[in-house]
């Protein structure tokens, strides 16, 4: 089974006209690599598949308005793909995950909790009220001038902030964990960027810096802000988990958590989520993290999905639109907040995480 995608860069920090320049400028030249690489033509396609929600609508209406144009002059089904569901289905094709599951999506646009039941069928447990824990690292990492410290050359902000965790020491300063009063898995990262940013200034005084100088204390600051972010994400995790046993949405043993987008390749997450899983008897995976980041593989396995499961496929496109905004399944984070469930503490003999 065949299945051509477009995929549609990641649109934080990306000026709107200019995407969907860039996007018209490599569409046509993307799609014929791809086909070439594969050595299909269009014609041996099953189906076309392509994210129309949510995202950037400039670049949502360059690939949809390309692949409707594919679609009518080849005479193929079409797929409309929902970006978020093709992060969390990812994992079924490299391991053989079966539904339900609980998926954790971390990036730099997005932190949502949520339970695949099928291929079309999740429900929504918990997301970020306001910024993502991928866009808030980098934020952080830039504030804290880490590009010009000699051990992050050529670094991404949140790889960054990895680096220099690992030579810091994450207790030694304190930071709020977010939320902690409210029993639900919403997440929020805005107030602890808001936090973090007052300890660098009032650091940055009492040492007398100038703009752009590094302050003497970056290792510990950036393995405190990774602590704080990781035991929030661990604690609203495992009480999902707790959530899901208790509604018996989950299996009672061995449940799966997929773990993935960007901030999923973060190894101190992973192993914080690796000792969740090992106190809940649950299985955490993470897809390789070139299927972690946004990719065109995820969206055509999405479209290989519905196509085998028949959901979704479109003969006539009459009226199929993009959606820069759509939730990810059912919304029944108000029933976690319902249960209220405490999260036992987790108390580790490493010390990488205790809340
Ligand atoms: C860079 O990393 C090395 C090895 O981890 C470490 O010994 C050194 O102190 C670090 N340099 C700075 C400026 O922190
Ligand atoms: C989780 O449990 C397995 C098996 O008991 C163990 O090998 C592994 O080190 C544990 N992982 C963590 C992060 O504690
Ligand atoms: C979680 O966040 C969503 C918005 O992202 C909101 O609609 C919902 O009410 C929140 N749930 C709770 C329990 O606060």
């Amino acid at each position: 089974m065949l299945c051509l995608c477009l995929l549609l860069i990641r649109t934080g920090g990306i000026i709107p006209p200019v995407a969907r320049q860039l996007h018209q400028e490599n569409i046509e030249r993307i799609v014929q690599q791809a086909l070439s690489l594969s050595g299909v033509c269009v014609d041996e396609l099953s189906a076309v598949a392509t994210t129309v929600k949510p995202g950037l609508a400039l670049s949502l209406g360059v690939g949809l308005d390309y692949s409707l144009e594919l679609v009518q002059k080849y005479k193929k089904p079409f797929i409309p793909i929902h970006h978020m569901e093709a992060h969390a289905l990812t994992v079924r094709l490299t391991d053989p995950v079966e539904f339900p599951f609980l998926v954790l999506l971390l990036s730099g646009g997005h932190c949502i909790l949520a339970v695949a039941q099928g291929v079309a069928d999740f429900l929504l447990l918990g997301q970020t009220l306001d910024i993502a824990p991928g866009d808030m690292l980098d934020k952080i990492s830039r504030r804290l001038f880490l590009q010009k410290h000699p051990n992050c050359s050529g670094l991404s902000g949140g790889k960054a902030i990895e680096k220099l965790a690992q030579q810091g020491n994450g207790l030694h300063y304190k930071f709020k964990i977010p939320m902690e009063r409210h029993a639900d898995c919403n997440f929020s990262f805005a107030g602890l960027q808001s936090q973090v940013t007052r300890m660098i200034e009032q650091k940055e005084r009492t040492e007398g810096l100038q703009e752009g100088q590094l302050l003497s204390c970056v290792s510990d600051l950036a393995a405190a802000v990774q602590y704080t972010v990781t035991a929030h994400i661990a604690k609203r995790t495992h009480r999902a988990i707790l959530f899901c046993r208790r509604k018996c949405i989950l299996p009672q043993k061995r449940a799966t958590l997929v773990v993935s987008g960007g901030v999923a390749s973060n190894q101190y997450i992973r192993k914080a989520l690796q000792i969740v899983g090992n106190a809940t008897d649950t299985n955490v995976i993470c897809p390789p993290p070139r299927l972690c980041t946004d990719n065109g593989v995820m969206i055509a396995w999405n479209g290989i999905e519905r196509l085998s499961a028949g959901l979704g496929i479109f003969h006539n496109t009459e009226g199929i639109r993009y959606e820069p905004k759509a939730p990810l399944g059912i919304d029944i984070s108000d029933q976690v907040k319902e249960a209220s469930i405490r999260v036992t503490t987790l108390d580790f003999t490493s010390d990488i995480l205790k809340y």
